[in-house]
């Protein structure tokens, strides 16, 4: 695998040639070059990157697009094929991003920036870029990832530098936070990190990537619940991460660690040096499945509600006053065991594998649904939509809450599968039959972010 994000000499296809003409129009003068990064979807291991956890996601065909050029000014010109995404401009000397707001192009600006400060670059070229998406928004797919991946490639492209995409990738996931959600670096990582044709087993700290070469005779099949969920826009997945945070702390002060110094659950396993299952074990012991009260939070670990309020929870979470630190910390060490053995089967590619990896798809969504609670009516809807419909197994993919859920659906009942799914979720409603086309697609790991110049 090449270190760096590949740039290569293209012929334009019709989507790069669209995007030519617009970028001409709007500008008035050519693209220099183009950059793209993919979204992405997980198989298994949800909410568990941000704990230390290793996932196993692989790029999808959809991604996000830019044209670009470069010029003396001091501004960074914004415009999306998408008419509801507006134009926007912005001095290089004045990058701000509103959290309050989050709009399609402070995730554009969180890339820009990350690269700034990372190399340390005072002054920044000026860019034009038109920005064209396939990705769906609000999906579970990444689509925002995939625009902070894209913007951060296509400035050191653009100030004419070079990254590694570990680098890139860390960089991005690190200033993706900007926005104000602490995700894990599962969408960056994979989006730079990606190759055509396998799955990727990412381990975090450091950030490494391994293939997981996925059953021959099964085939992956997303379908979009129709229901949105901008993870940015509400405070569920910051919920989450703090409720992690403190499991982490509860379980290390009982096990009598430096509880202070921790924060995330596998740094707990890893002081322990004990197994995943272990770790379930001790959850089960230690904490009560009745959600903790702040105040029962600050008697457990001897702090004040002033201490808790500003160094463990963040700025959204302020006001949640109760937290289910059982429930959270059991799907965690449970699905980051799921993942593990998921990649397993895979590399012993017996017999019964598309059964067996099935199964585990079905444990990780009633986990995710039963004890980490990401969710939704719809998404569960779905799921068993998919499974009367011949999928092996199916589960909600991303943050939750909404967007998409992956099914694994063996070759040879792909066709029923789709006719099915589509007769019973979609054609019913006529919201999600409109929507039809752009939800319910097979998909293929498909490669990562790189550079194009027209040849
Ligand atoms: C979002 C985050 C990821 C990960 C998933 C849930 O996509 O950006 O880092 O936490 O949710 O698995």
């Amino acid at each position: 695998m090449s270190v760096h994000p590949p740039k290569l000499q293209v012929q334009l296809n019709e989507r790069l040639q669209k995007l030519k003409e617009i970028f001409m129009q709007k500008f008035g003068e050519v693209p220099l070059f183009y950059a793209y990064a993919p979204g992405r979807v997980n198989l298994i291991g949800e909410h568990i990157d941000y704990c230390g956890y290793a996932v196993l996601p692989m790029a999808i065909e959809q991604n996000i697009l830019a044209a670009v050029s470069v010029n003396e000014t001091q501004d960074i010109q914004l415009a999306n094929t998408n008419p509801q995404y507006t134009d926007f401009t912005v001095s290089t000397g004045d990058i701000r991003i509103d959290r309050a707001n989050p709009q399609w192009q402070y995730y554009f600006l969180c890339g820009v920036k990350g690269v700034q400060e990372h190399l340390g670059l005072t002054a920044l070229a000026g860019m034009r870029c038109v920005v064209d998406g396939t990705v769906p928004a609000s999906s579970g797919l990444s689509s925002s990832s995939a625009l902070v991946c894209c913007a951060g490639l296509l400035t050191v492209e653009a100030n004419r530098k070079s990254l590694s995409k570990v680098v890139l990738a860390e960089i991005c996931a690190r200033s993706e936070r900007y926005i104000g959600t602490e995700g894990g670096g599962m969408d960056q990582s994979i989006s730079f990190l990606a190759e055509e044709g396998t799955a990727k087993l990412l381990e975090f700290n450091p950030l490494r990537a391994t293939d997981v070469k996925l059953p021959d005779e099964a085939v992956f099949v997303i379908a979009n619940c129709c229901v949105e969920m901008n993870k940015a826009a509400t405070s569920h997945f910051n919920i989450r991460v703090v409720e992690c945070r403190i499991a982490t702390k509860l379980l290390a002060k009982s096990k009598g660690l430096d509880w202070s110094r921790l924060l995330k659950l596998g740094e707990v396993q890893a002081e322990l040096a004990v197994s995943l299952e272990e770790m379930v074990q001790i959850v089960e012991e230690v904490l009560h499945p009745e959600p903790y009260s702040r105040e029962e939070i600050c008697q457990c670990l001897g702090i004040t509600l002033e201490s808790l309020c500003s160094d463990i929870l963040s700025p959204n979470t302020q006001h949640v006053t109760h937290f289910k630190l059982y429930q959270r910390a059991k799907h965690v060490y449970s699905e980051a065991a799921r993942v593990l053995q998921f990649k397993a089967v895979c590399e012993q590619a017996a017999d019964g594998a598309v059964r067996r990896l099935g199964e585990l798809m079905q444990e990780s969504h009633a986990s995710c649904r039963d004890l980490y609670e990401c969710s939704c009516p719809e998404l569960d809807q779905l799921v068993d939509t998919c499974l009367r419909s011949g999928a092996a197994g199916s589960r909600l993919t991303g943050a939750g809450w909404g967007g998409c859920v992956v099914s694994m659906v063996p070759t040879d009942r792909l066709d029923s599968f789709l006719l099915k799914v589509r007769e019973s979720y979609y054609r019913p409603d006529a919201r999600r039959a409109a929507l039809e086309k752009q939800s319910l697609f097979v998909t293929k790991p498909g490669g990562g972010a790189a550079v194009l110049f027209e040849a």
